[in-house]
């Protein structure tokens, strides 16, 4: 090549590497700084530290704002492709150093692009999030740029999981998109969000608010239930998203990965007998049991602040992975409210959604009785857990291990709503109610004549416990597959999973079905 082609050559990629390190400043210097001091990383160290090392393949780093005169590098938002353990995935990382990484148009394009070929790949798609919301000098393109992500969000939900990071102050459509994800992950330090900042708050209603009183990560964790997990800082965050991928399939027209165990397949749980008492009044940590019975005892919590009544947890059984739903009897005695059913029929949605069989521990007294709950629409809620159970085609286990009481024995997915295998403790109690309960309602005319009616209202509730309070009515009338010994838990749970594997289930033509929400 003669020297001067050379020299124009050299010009022009060095010109094309003084943009690219422009762009990859993004705001820079004080704007960097304030989001370090808030113990924030930026939108590329995030991606460093999501990725697998090197894996980073950035896409569209040249875009630029569409209105004109605006300077925004890289149009506050870092788009491409990377691995996490060695999986492909897509990723989008908000630059709030940028225009406080609010949304533009073409700033939303960068991340229809990555969304778009995830799909068309069968990868995940990461929302790193830390952006002010739609930009305000764009008015309605930046509107329309968030109807194009909300778009997407809503029509690829269930094709590929959907992961969102809150790592910022995130308003409007910063926090709707994520809230269309599979799920939401939020940091404890300077992550907040809401529909309208505190300061429009002040203004409408006069509120004196904080951020963290409005939106910080303990709201949403535990009082909204918008956030599924929290974590201290970016890195936890990062590092929890990593987990959690762990336990997903690549689409949803692959199974999750395996994960290898050293934990026999056969081991034995007789730590169970001593932690479940055999009162039904007794509480003990239900989290305990289903610990003891997964691999090395490991598992990872979902919305584990929230609703605690019920417990949702991924693990995995002999390598496969599964979603598990738990009464909590220590947590409102384990009562399936409005929070507990909506927590659960998403878990349980989104198992389905993404091949993970569910495996179910029952210990449940019935739906929370009460004119809040009444009022607020436990009816409408509580039906979701039993539209969730019933449309799920995932094989479905259920063990009972204590009390399983009325329209609770039915939404914790019986053996009538689609289980495909019901097994019990003999601890178990099937019945419409407890005995004291019916003893009252069957017995009061009998027990108000006695003459003594305390003691012949313990002696109906003792007959009613032998007749009733047991696993083998259920068990007679085939409801209840097997009784097993508690001990036994673990390796019964993994040869019906395994029997099950084969499981595929054909409905009944619909466009889809219409969920109470
Ligand atoms: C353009 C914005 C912006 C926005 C902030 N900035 N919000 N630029 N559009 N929406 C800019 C600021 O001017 C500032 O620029 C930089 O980002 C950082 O903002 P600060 O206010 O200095 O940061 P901080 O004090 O940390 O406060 C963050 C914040 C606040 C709480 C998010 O900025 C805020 O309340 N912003 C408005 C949020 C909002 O109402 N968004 C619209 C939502 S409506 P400089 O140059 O000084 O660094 C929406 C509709 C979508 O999203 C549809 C929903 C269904």
């Amino acid at each position: 090549m003669p020297d001067d082609t050379r020299r124009w050559m050299d010009e022009l990629t060095a010109e094309m590497e003084e943009r690219r390190k422009r762009i990859a400043r993004g705001g820079g210097g004080a704007r960097l700084e304030k989001q370090h001091e808030a113990g924030k990383l930026s939108a590329r160290e995030r991606l460093e530290v999501l990725l697998d090392d090197g894996s980073f393949l950035e896409l569209g780093a040249f875009v630029e704002p569409l209105r004109e005169g605006l300077e925004a590098p890289g149009e506050g938002v870092v788009t491409g492709s990377g691995t996490i353990d060695g999986r492909q995935v897509y990723v989008f990382s908000q630059d709030f150093t940028v225009l406080g990484g609010s949304l533009g148009k073409m700033h939303a394009q960068k991340i229809c692009r990555v969304m778009d070929l995830a799909v068309d790949v069968g990868a995940p798609i990461i929302g790193l999030n830390d952006s002010a919301g739609a930009r305000i000098q764009e008015g309605v393109d930046s509107l329309s740029g968030y109807g194009e992500v909300f778009y997407r969000n809503a029509i690829y939900s269930g094709v590929v999981p959907q992961l969102s990071a809150i790592l910022g102050p995130c308003a409007g459509g910063a926090v709707y998109s994520p809230a269309l994800t599979d799920f939401v992950l939020m940091a404890q330090n300077a992550a907040y969000m809401f529909i309208t900042g505190p300061d429009v708050v002040r203004s409408v209603t006069r509120q004196e608010v904080s951020l963290e009183e409005l939106g910080g990560a303990d709201v949403h964790s535990r009082r909204s239930g918008v956030a599924h997990l929290v974590a201290d800082d970016d890195r936890a965050v990062l590092k929890r998203l990593r987990e959690l991928l762990a336990y997903l399939p690549q689409s949803a027209r692959e199974r999750p990965p395996e994960r290898p165990t050293r934990d026999p397949v056969t081991r034995e749980t007789p730590e169970l007998t001593e932690l479940v008492h055999p009162d039904q009044r007794r509480a003990y940590p239900m989290l305990e049991v289903v610990r003891a019975v997964v691999d090395e005892r490991r598992l990872l919590e979902v919305h584990a602040g929230f609703a605690r009544n019920i417990i949702t947890a991924f693990a995995h059984l002999a390598g496969r992975a599964v979603g598990v739903v738990a009464n909590d009897p220590s947590v409102l005695a384990g009562t399936l409210d409005i929070d507990a059913s909506d927590k659960a029929s998403r878990f349980i949605r989104t198992c389905d959604a993404f091949n993970l069989p569910i495996v179910t521990f029952v210990d449940v007294t019935g739906f929370m009785p009460g004119v809040a709950q009444e009022h607020a629409g436990i009816i409408r809620h509580g039906a979701k857990m039993l539209y969730a159970y019933a449309e799920a085609t995932v094989p479905k286990l259920t063990l009972i291990v204590r009390k399983s009481y009325g329209g609770a024995y039915l939404a914790m997915n019986s053996r009538d709503m689609g289980a495909d295998v019901v097994l019990a403790w003999p601890t178990a109690a099937v019945a419409v109610m407890g005995a004291e309960g019916a003893a009252n309602v069957l017995y009061r005319r009998r027990i108000q004549a006695a003459a003594d009616p305390e003691a012949t209202r313990a002696q109906l509730v003792e007959e009613y416990r032998a007749r009733f309070d047991n696993p083998y009515m259920a068990a007679g009338r085939g409801y209840v597959d097997d009784v097993i010994d508690p001990k036994e838990t673990r390796p019964a749970l993994i040869r019906h999973l395994q029997r099950l594997e084969g499981k595929r289930v054909e409905r009944p033509f619909k466009k889809h079905g219409n969920m109470p929400l």
